[in-house]
């Protein structure tokens, strides 16, 4: 039971609750027993009225409209980039921290964004915009890696192509997936449904992931760009990647070729990603060890890793094969931790305030 009396454990708000993320939140909150004084669940007023369960007690869930976060410590925003922009400026107004998982406000300059294995320095303080932003699904297990290999040999550049999955578009993605692969097994000619994905998804791969900018990259592919460079601190990184839709229902998966300035040995840099905190590496001595979307989920709280070659042409370039759970490590984990992190350096309040001196 993670719903405790004690005055330092935050009031916590979930916008989005009923989502895929929503979901994964309050999975995540029971299962690492995330202490909270009180909790809202909150989504659209579709589901105004309907009852959710957390740490074993049931919970109606509220509509945004009607909601104040007034006595919100932290509200946990999953429910889109316009629900984002239009009520995060309200929750914040009215005394709540913010983390985002939506795009809205990562690439403002006084909203932090922040993957905790790389940048928790960014929590030392509770920023001054009242948000916390958490990157893009993708971006989030490749900066993980990044880290360490820029901090070792130094990137030159990284090309980099994901295979996302249908839950990366939400509850609706995966029901549209699983609709039209059983319509289309039962008549490959027979139409299906496209509102999420169109073409369809199912038995087949889409090379297209957000909307398309006017210069041939997606802004799904200039989300990995910009934020990379933000959360790593390179403002001129070079990242490029092609970012695709595949008929996976759960975890995204990267190939990644990165160069390096310095020759790298393919033995160090096996050891270096395997000592990073909830990585696991499989390494090709094991026949088969690769990680995939089906296997990953075994230990779905770490990034996977297989598939490290060091190029027999160039000894600064290598390839690897990442796979992670978009919805815990991409999503939910990520804010979790930010959250876990704010407290644990008792950030959640801002400096010199009552509250600030009460959580020291
Ligand atoms: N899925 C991922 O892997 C992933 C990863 C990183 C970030 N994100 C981001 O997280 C957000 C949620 O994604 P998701 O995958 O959880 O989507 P989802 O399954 O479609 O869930 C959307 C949630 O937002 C709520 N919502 C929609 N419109 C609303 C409104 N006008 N007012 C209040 N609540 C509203 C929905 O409530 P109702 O049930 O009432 O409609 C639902 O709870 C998106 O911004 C997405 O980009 C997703």
């Amino acid at each position: 039971m993670t719903l405790v009396t004690d005055t330092d454990a935050p009031r916590i708000a979930l916008v989005g609750a009923t989502g895929a993320v929503g979901n994964t939140l309050i999975q995540l909150i029971e299962e690492r027993g995330f202490r909270y004084r009180d909790i809202n669940l909150v989504a659209s007023a579709r589901s105004a009225g309907r009852e959710l369960t957390v740490d074993g007690r049931s919970h109606r869930v509220h509509a945004l409209e009607d909601f104040d976060f007034s006595e919100t410590d932290i509200a946990f925003f999953s429910a889109g980039g316009s629900v984002s922009e239009q009520w995060v400026p309200k929750a914040v107004a009215q005394g709540a921290l913010v983390i985002d998982n939506t795009s809205a406000f990562r690439m403002d300059p006084d909203t932090p964004l922040v993957v905790p294995q790389v940048n928790s320095h960014e929590l030392d303080q509770r920023p001054a915009s009242g948000i916390i932003a958490n990157p893009n699904c993708s971006t989030i297990p490749l900066v993980r890696l990044l880290r360490p290999i820029e901090d070792r040999w130094g990137i030159r550049q990284a090309v980099v192509s994901t295979y996302q999955a249908a839950s990366g578009r939400g509850h609706s993605g995966v029901t549209e997936l699983q609709k039209a692969s059983a319509i289309t097994l039962e008549d490959p000619a027979a139409e299906n449904p496209t509102e999420e994905f169109s073409p369809t998804l199912a038995f087949n791969v889409i090379p297209s992931i957000d909307r398309m900018l006017e210069d041939g990259f997606t802004f799904e592919e200039l989300k990995m760009l910009q934020e990379s460079r933000k959360i790593l601190g390179i403002p001129h990184l070079d990242v490029t990647t092609t970012c695709v839709r595949v008929p996976v229902v759960n975890c995204h998966s990267e190939a990644a070729w990165i160069e390096c300035h310095n020759p790298v040995d393919r033995q160090e840099l096996v050891d270096l990603l395997a000592e990073q905190s909830e990585v696991t590496v499989h390494d090709r001595e094991v026949v088969g060890a690769f990680p995939t979307p089906r296997t990953a989920v075994d230990q779905p709280d770490h990034v996977h890793v297989g598939r490290v070659r060091v190029s027999p042409h160039n000894p600064r370039g290598f390839w690897l094969w990442l796979v992670a759970d978009n919805l815990r490590i991409g999503a939910a984990l990520n804010a979790i931790q930010i959250a876990e992190a704010l407290l644990l350096k008792g950030t959640l309040q801002a400096e010199g305030t009552p509250q600030a001196e009460e959580a020291r």
